[in-house]
């Protein structure tokens, strides 16, 4: 087999397993202009929401390639109906620019001045995007992209069977990037939707403020927060996860979490929560059945929410086992919930009470720091501390 085929090949295997469309055509052209040898490659890429063609990816040698994003061609372009409409003046499907040109000089054509008119304008096309051979990319009756290709290196011509080849590898390209595509647009859709998933939820840890006059705002701060000294504890290798996906899956989980750790509050009457002065012991037992009042609500998603939901419970805990519900110590209190412990008690304590004034920042610093492994795990307080510092440099 010759090596440019085995190299293109392998390329084609592999294009499916890729989702951008933009890395997609890129690996391909870079692959083209190696196995071909060529100055120069192009893709123009058909933008639906556009309705034009693209010049989306460019290389080769500088000064033979053309600039990315500035070429722009429209569907009227001959190029276009040429491929789209399907005139045809050979039985492949390719236009060759020295093939034009030879065929514009041939006695044969002056007969027919619409073909003669079409030919130049192709010609003209092909110069303008220093096209040697232009190619084709349909997937199924659409025509995705069309690849420029320039001149092969040391003046060499292109063969009929490398042109045939690269044809059929041109349609393999249409169907991958259709594919890219598609994966494409389901990414951004569920992005979308989780987005607005937790802007619900956000609104959801809004409502429990609307019950406590003294915490405005205070859901979003410790969520905030949170997610902060969580980015810190990954730099640190402290959270350490297999894999992006499942780091991104345990950030989300403490958003939520962080979100509606005080959703249980819902449940405590309203007097007890805006109480002036001290709270009675009887009191503080009501109030601190907020955790698992907040599970209790959450039921429903106990699968889809487990661990914002061992969050919300456990973020009273204490690292020394003091702390409630269930005074666990230690690592045996969730990651999630021993974050948002910290960035809670912070936030109570630089906002005002009902039954004290807020403290100063560097009081409460100080505070955090007196209860390094009492109350704050210690790893945690760290990752806190260089959070602060970062943000005030
Ligand atoms: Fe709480």
């Amino acid at each position: 087999m010759i090596g440019y085929r085995k190299i293109l090949e392998q390329a084609a295997r592999q294009m499916i397993l890729i989702h951008d469309p933009d890395v997609l055509i890129r690996l391909i052209i870079k692959i083209v202009i190696k196995a071909i040898g060529l100055e120069h490659a192009g893709f123009l890429l058909y933008e639906e929401e556009k309705g034009y063609y693209t010049l989306t990816v460019s290389g080769g040698k500088s000064g033979t390639k053309l600039s990315e994003g500035f070429a722009r061609v429209r569907r009227e372009n001959p190029m276009v109906k040429y491929f789209s409409y399907g005139y045809r003046f050979w039985r492949d499907d390719f236009l060759i620019h020295s093939r034009i040109k030879r065929t514009l000089e041939s006695k044969k054509m002056l007969k027919d001045p619409l073909r003669r008119q079409l030919l130049k304008e192709l010609q003209y096309q092909m110069e303008l995007h220093k096209a040697e051979v232009c190619l084709p990319c349909f997937f199924r009756d659409k025509l995705v992209g069309i690849v420029i290709l320039g001149k092969k290196m040391k003046r060499k011509t292109f063969t009929f069977s490398e042109l045939g080849y690269l044809s059929i590898l041109a349609s393999d390209v249409a169907m991958a990037i259709e594919n890219a595509k598609l994966f494409q647009g389901i990414r951004i859709q569920l992005d979308k939707n989780r987005k607005l998933f937790l802007r619900m939820i956000e609104v959801l840890g809004g409502a429990i403020e609307a019950k406590d006059k003294y915490t405005s705002g205070h859901t979003s701060r410790v969520a905030v927060l949170s997610l902060k000294i969580f980015e810190e504890l990954c730099r640190r290798g402290i959270v350490k996860k297999k894999n992006y996906q499942e780091k991104l899956r345990m950030k989300e989980m403490l958003h939520i979490a962080a979100l509606l750790h005080d959703i249980g509050k819902i449940g405590i009457p309203e007097h007890i929560i805006n109480k002036q002065g001290p709270l009675t012991p009887e009191e503080r037992h009501i109030i601190e059945q907020h955790p698992v009042i907040g599970v209790n609500i959450l039921y429903p998603l106990r699968k889809e929410f487990k661990d914002a939901i061992l969050g919300i419970k456990h973020h009273h805990e204490r690292y020394d086992g003091r702390g409630y519900p269930e005074g666990r110590r230690g690592c045996h209190i969730p990651l999630i919930a021993a974050i948002i412990g910290l960035a809670d008690a912070y936030d109570a304590m630089t906002s005002d009470r009902p039954y004290r004034k807020a403290l100063a920042k560097e009081r409460a610093i100080g505070e955090i720091r007196k209860n390094k492994g009492t109350q704050f795990r210690p790893d945690i307080v760290e990752a806190f501390l260089n959070v602060l510092m970062r943000e005030e440099v």
